[in-house]
């Protein structure tokens, strides 16, 4: 089929009220009008999440964002480097009814990014305005980084899906708070060293922590029990391995590249929590710098450890 007419029924799809599966770079996202309460209900009924909390506002282009949330020097600087990309930065709010009071959870702030993958943008353009999209799983489980995957989380409460391909990244956004100084709220695609040159040291997240689904107890997580830090799997555990930490099973990265690591860890996650009998997952030791930190805190918290 053309992809210009699936973009379009796509679009048609959103502007009646309904949800759209769409791919993005980091994880398929489950969109919906931003300024519409009802489709915004509905993404949270699909997903089993509890409405406080908040989602992130998709747009075109830096030109949207500005007119739905305030930017300082901070965000232009962070914007113009990285959009369109996977960042988002939480603003205070400027147009409450681009993005209604239920997908920010009532907060006078607003999450925005401008994603880069061309079926994202494509819709975005056509639709013309603000897209929620959190990741296309149900609340607490991994995020889907293939259209098949998104289809069986949340499949059934979709008008229409986009194909956009494996995710490039397989790892959500990294979330900035720009309120006062700059917060570090979800460690992500884009490093803490790549944010902090161009803007300075990020503080952590403590203030803003309850706001954060990204930081409770058991989010990304598959059925079967993780034990992290892994040299070995033991009897009745698959194997997720790292470089030439050895084992059957998986390995999210035999050369130990961690951008390959990122892109296979929910796929991964998933197809060893179908291994026929298993007990449980054992993950190999995954190196702390550049984006171990967010697939390190993906796995904390796919283990149900709080970071
Ligand atoms: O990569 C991504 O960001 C994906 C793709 C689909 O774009 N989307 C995604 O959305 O991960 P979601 O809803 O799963 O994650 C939204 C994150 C959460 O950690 C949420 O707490 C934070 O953004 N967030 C949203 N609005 C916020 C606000 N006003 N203040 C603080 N955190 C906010
Ligand atoms: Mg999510």
């Amino acid at each position: 089929m053309d992809p210009r007419a699936d973009i379009a029924k796509a679009a048609a799809a959103l502007r009646a009220g309904e949800l759209v599966i769409l791919p993005t770079e980091t994880v398929y996202g489950l969109a919906a009008d931003a300024g519409d309460a009802r489709a915004v209900a509905k993404v949270y009924a699909a997903k089993g999440r509890p409405a406080f909390n908040p989602l992130i506002a998709h747009v075109a282009d830096i030109a949207t964002a500005r007119r739905i949330a305030s930017f300082d020097a901070r965000a232009e600087t962070l914007a113009a480097r990285v959009w369109p990309g996977p960042l988002t930065l939480v603003l205070p709010i400027a147009d409450e009814a681009a993005v209604c009071d239920l997908a920010r959870a009532g907060l006078d702030t607003v999450a925005v990014r401008a994603p880069a993958h061309p079926v994202a943008r494509a819709l975005l353009e056509a639709f013309g305005g603000p897209l929620v999209a959190p990741s296309a799983n149900r609340s607490g489980r991994p995020s889907p980084t293939t259209l098949a995957a998104a289809l069986e989380e949340t499949g059934a409460a979709a008008a229409a899906a986009l194909d956009g391909g494996p995710c490039a990244i397989g790892l959500e956004s990294t979330v900035i708070a720009l309120l006062d100084e700059p917060r570090l709220l979800r460690p992500g695609a884009v490093t803490r060293a790549e944010v902090e040159a161009l803007i300075g040291p990020l503080s952590e997240a403590e203030a803003d922590a309850r706001r954060s689904p990204g930081r409770l107890a058991r989010h990304y997580a598959p059925d079967l029990p993780l034990r992290l830090n892994a040299e070995a799997p033991r009897a009745g555990e698959v194997w997720l391995g790292f470089g030439p930490l050895g084992g059957t099973g998986f390995n999210l990265s035999p050369d130990g590249d961690l951008a390959e690591a990122a892109a296979n860890l929910f796929a991964y996650l998933r197809a060893a929590d179908r291994s026929q009998g298993a007990a449980g997952i054992a993950v190999a030791p995954i190196p702390h710098e550049g984006l171990g930190e967010a697939i390190n805190d993906r796995l904390r918290r796919a283990a149900g450890f709080v970071g």
